[in-house]
Order: C-alpha cells, then sequence, then structure tokens
C-alpha cells in the first residue's frame, strides 16, 4: 500500500499546498480566469478546456506524485476491463477550481455509453445489445464520446455529491466543508450559447475520492438527504428538469414519460408532477407499481399497445429517453400541436419517423443536452423546499464498480445505483 494515499496510512490536511505539484493541465488558464465566483449562478463565457498532449499518456502515473487518491480509470472503448481501480495522483487546483471530497457518486447510462463509444455513428443498436456485444472485446470509436473525442484514460463519473476540501489560490476558504452538488453540464460560451462541455465526458469526473471542478459549478445544498441520496440528483434530475423546462410543462397538461423506472424517467414523473401536470408513463410490468408511487397515474408496461392504451392524440408532451420501435406511437398519442422531448435513446438511436404525423398535427421535437441556466438552481431549491423525495436504490463501494454497472444494466431496479469512493481521514 502506497503510504501517501488518502484514507489509509496518513491524515490530510486539505489545503491547496498540500496537493501534488503533478498538473493536470486540463484547463486552460483562459479557461479558469474565468472561473471565479464559488457557488454563484454566472451567465459568462467558460472555455473549453484543452488537453496536455504530453501529460494525458502518463498523467496518472503515481511515481513523483506527492498525494494518492482511489479512482476508477477508464482506459478506453471497451467491456468491463476498461475500469481500472488504482491509485492516482490527486488532482492539482489551478486557478478558479475547488477540490471536492467525493461523498457519493451516481450511477448513469451516460458512463456505460462513453466506455461503449455508443455515441459514435457507427453504433446503431440499443445500449443493452451495444453492451452485451462489446465485453471483452477491443474496440476503438474516435468519435464515440458526445462530442469531441472522449479523453481516454480518464475519470467518469457524471454525479457528484462532495464536500469542498480546497480551494485554489486566492479564493475565499470560507467555502472549505460546504456539502455541494457539481453541476455536470457547463456551458462554455455562457447561456446565449448551447455550447457546453460535461464532467466525467470531456473531463475528469467523480468515480475517484477527489474531483477538482471549476468553483463556479459546484452548488451548496441544505437539506436532511444522505450524500448518497444526493449522489441520485444531478445528471438524472438536471437532465429530466431541462426537458420539463425546455417543453414548458405547466398545470393541466397531460405528459406522458417512457423509462419511467429510470434515473431520468422517475426524476421527470416527479419534475413534472411538481408543475402540476397530469403524468402517465410506460415502465417495466414489476416497476409499474413503484412508478405509481412517484405520481403516475396511468402506467403501460413496456412492450404493450402504446395507442391503444392512452389513445390517439391524449397528452400534450411526450418526455422520452427511450425511442427505439416504439417511437413512432408515442409520436402518434401526441395531440395537435404537441411537443416532442429527448436527451436520450437507451431503446434504440435510430427511429423511423413518419413526416406526416411529425407536419399534419404541428408537433414540436426538442432535442435537449445542454441544461438551461435556471435548470440546476432549481433543482437545489426544490430539495431544499422537500418537494422531491429521493429514489436511492442501492449503494455500492466505489471498487465495486463492475458489479454495479452489470446489475444496472439488467434493469430490475427502480431508481438510481449510487458508489460511495473509501473514506478519507482528516
Ligand atoms: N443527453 C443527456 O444529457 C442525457 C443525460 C442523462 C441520460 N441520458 C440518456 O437517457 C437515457 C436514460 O438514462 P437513465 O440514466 O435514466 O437510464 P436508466 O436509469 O437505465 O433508465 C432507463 C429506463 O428505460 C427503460 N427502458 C425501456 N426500453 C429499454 C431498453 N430497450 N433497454 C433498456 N432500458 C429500457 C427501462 O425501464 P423499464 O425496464 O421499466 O422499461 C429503464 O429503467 C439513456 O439513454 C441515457 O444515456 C442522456
Amino acid at each position: 500500500m502506497n503510504p501517501g494515499a488518502f484514507g489509509h496510512e496518513e491524515s490530510f490536511i486539505a489545503r491547496p499546498e498540500n496537493f501534488s505539484s503533478t498538473a493536470l493541465k486540463r484547463f486552460t488558464p483562459e479557461w479558469l480566469a474565468y472561473n471565479s465566483h464559488p457557488l454563484a449562478i454566472r451567465n459568462e463565457k467558460i472555455m473549453v478546456p484543452t488537453g496536455d498532449a504530453d501529460s494525458v499518456s502518463d498523467r496518472f502515473d503515481i511515481r513523483d506524485c506527492d498525494r494518492t487518491m482511489m479512482a476508477v480509470v477508464t482506459t478506453g472503448n471497451g467491456g468491463y476491463d476498461r475500469l481500472v481501480y488504482r491509485q492516482v495522483p490527486v488532482p492539482t487546483l489551478q486557478r478558479g477550481e475547488v477540490l471536492l471530497q467525493v461523498l457519493a457518486a451516481g450511477v448513469n447510462n451516460t458512463e456505460i455509453n462513453t466506455r461503449l463509444g455508443w455515441y459514435s455513428s457507427s453504433v446503431t443498436t440499443a445500449t443493452e445489445d451495444a453492451a452485451a456485444i462489446e465485453e471483452g472485446e477491443d474496440i476503438v470509436r474516435p468519435d464515440g464520446g458526445w462530442s469531441e473525442a472522449t479523453p481516454f484514460p480518464f475519470i467518469q463519473g457524471t454525479d457528484c455529491c462532495g464536500r469542498v476540501v480546497a480551494v485554489a489560490d486566492g479564493f475565499d476558504e470560507g467555502i472549505i466543508g460546504t456539502r455541494v452538488l457539481v453541476r455536470a453540464c457547463m456551458r462554455t460560451e455562457g447561456f446565449g450559447s448551447l455550447e457546453n462541455i460535461w464532467m466525467a465526458s470531456d473531463f475528469d469526473g467523480a468515480f475517484a475520492q477527489f474531483v477538482k471542478v471549476p468553483a463556479t459549478e459546484v452548488f451548496a445544498v441544505n437539506c436532511d438527504w444522505s450524500d448518497a441520496e444526493l449522489g441520485t440528483i444531478p445528471c438524472a434530475y438536471g437532465t429530466a428538469e431541462n426537458m420539463v423546462h425546455r417543453a414548458g410543462v405547466r398545470e393541466g397538461d397531460h405528459v406522458l414519460i417512457t423509462g419511467a423506472s429510470g434515473g431520468v424517467g422517475s426524476a421527470a414523473v416527479q419534475l413534472v408532477k411538481r408543475r402540476g401536470a397530469t403524468v402517465s408513463a410506460i415502465s417495466g410490468k414489476t416497476k409499474a407499481e413503484q412508478v405509481r408511487s412517484t405520481g403516475a397515474g396511468h402506467v403501460l408496461h413496456r412492450g404493450d399497445n402504446i395507442v391503444a392504451g392512452f389513445g390517439e392524440k391524449s397528452v400534450d408532451v411526450v418526455i422520452d429517453n427511450v425511442a427505439g420501435p416504439a417511437f413512432g406511437d408515442v409520436l402518434k398519442v401526441l395531440k395537435r400541436g404537441g411537443k416532442y422531448v429527448s436527451s436520450g435513446a437507451i431503446g434504440g438511436p435510430i427511429v423511423a419517423l413518419d413526416m406526416r404525423t411529425f407536419y399534419l398535427k404541428d408537433l414540436t421535437l426538442i432535442g435537449c443536452t445542454a441544461w438551461d441556466e435556471p435548470v440546476f438552481p432549481n433543482l437545489i431549491s426544490y430539495i431544499e423546499r422537500g418537494e422531491l423525495r429521493p429514489l436511492l436504490a442501492k449503494t455500492f463501494p466505489l471498487k465495486d464498480i463492475v458489479f454495479a454497472q452489470r446489475e444496472f444494466l439488467e434493469k430490475k431496479h427502480f431508481g438510481k445505483f449510487v458508489l460511495i469512493p473509501p473514506p478519507v481521514r482528516d
């Protein structure tokens, strides 16, 4: 065991000078210069972080570093063998950044998709099929990330409930000790542009004992939820609230939510209900009762006839992160002038669109990935006001990420899985 590893053999005092001088140059000084207001909502430009070509290949080498931590490093596209639980250097803070001790990190499809390179246009199957095919195989998918090439090897983990343990030079140390959630979707050119980067897709995320993020992207949250419960929130609820917001869901609307037992789906049920709309849903048969318990009224089972079950032209908005073969039918149940909103396609990314359904019914199709400005601060306020309840299905130690992802892909659970990193002694 390396005596420098946090939480193992020695104590750690959370001051910037205690961090390794081995720089992790994912963020340029220009990028960091824009990030100087901790715990604030901003509408400013964020520069895209650029990798340092010389440091990328060996940036997890611990030989010359002062402090190490445990992390899951994803080494490239492929199966579970690409997930390596190992010691890596603790991130070195640069201007505008804070260091968080990760308390809990949710499990999301996106981490699996990114490892599989599922976002590549060469992949046309559902996530579960892609996962089965690729297990144990060597694959390289340069276009397999969300937008830019995935910066392998890197640390995934889109959800972070963490505690601020250090701040870059010049920052108010008063925020040290604050429990925060990280806004994983960061708008690189301000909220007037849709350009965005994601923690754990474009740079290192929370599958580690520590993660560094721009101070502007951490939000204090004051509530009695456990760390694991808060770890269910960022990706799923941010994504769901963004869709609800973009579709303009309001009191009295009838909203159909597919995949309603999953992370984004179950979040959407709660978020639509809190706006006073009526929810209908689709979920696996064994999970339908739990979906009802979150606020859905009429729940069809996955595979049921959607048009017969809900009726043609019966809903105002469809929130659909499943897509796949059912896509045509969910358009049929939309009323004239209805809105179809999506940020995922777990059931299959290639769908058949009957253009006549689209234009004859004056439908609006809304694609969503970049979170709009009010979304994350609103979410925090919903939690603090007790308007949401956490849907934590199960926790796993971080080192058991492979077990967690395997069980996650079985889709027998309701709500969210969360990984807990090993404790840190301070
Ligand atoms: N663009 C973004 O910013 C963004 C952010 C987050 C997530 N996403 C995407 O949104 C989708 C859902 O994410 P999530 O984290 O909520 O996933 P999840 O927790 O796995 O939930 C997805 C649900 O879809 C249902 N489903 C229906 N058909 C399925 C099929 N063929 N294979 C697997 N599940 C199926 C399952 O529920 P039943 O078994 O009950 O039917 C499952 O619970 C994923 O594609 C993810 O990549 C996108």
